[in-house]
């Protein structure tokens, strides 16, 4: 098992993604809980790309989304559905990037530091929505296409359950 963090930046993202997919698929192998998964992309998504905050939004209630595991400075605990970023991209089943925060009516700035930010959604086996995967750079227009396949791509897995 591969048992490091990875540090991906060197790499053209497209290229960093397939590397940290196979990353994330043997580091997780055997491994069938939504909270150790939820962790362990958490801790690689983060470290490979150096971004500011990572991690998941539980959608606890059918209106609210709860933080779950995450890497980075304090996180807002609670967000009703349809607020903030992370609200959108749950209530709207779709990827949301934000190239400039200070251009999203709403956003929630957990850490002032945030500049942009991408919020994926994570769906069951059912097609239901059960988190959303959010980061948060310090820099504008860190978050891309690429970011947005890479990314569904991760969480594809929790589509199994
Ligand atoms: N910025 C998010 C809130 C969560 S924190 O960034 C960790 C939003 O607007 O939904």
């Amino acid at each position: 098992m591969a048992e490091t963090t990875l540090d991906l930046r060197h790499l053209p993202k497209a290229r960093a993604y397939a590397e940290l997919q196979v990353h994330v698929d043997n580091v997780l192998e055997g491994i069938d809980d939504p909270i150790a998964e939820m962790a362990t992309i958490s801790a690689l998504v983060h470290h490979a790309f150096g971004w500011l905050w990572t991690g998941f939004y539980r959608k606890v209630d059918p209106e609210l989304l709860r933080v779950g595991p995450y890497q980075g400075t304090l996180g807002c605990l609670e967000i009703a559905l349809g607020r903030g970023v992370c609200g959108a991209a749950a209530k709207e089943r779709r990827t949301v990037i934000v190239r400039d925060v200070e251009e999203f009516p709403g956003h929630i700035a957990c850490d002032a530091r945030s500049r942009s930010e991408i919020v994926v959604p994570v769906f069951d086996a059912r097609d239901e929505v059960i988190a959303v995967l959010d980061i948060d750079a310090t820099t504008v227009g860190a978050f891309d296409d690429d970011d947005r396949v890479g990314l569904e791509r991760i969480v594809a897995r929790f589509r199994r359950r």
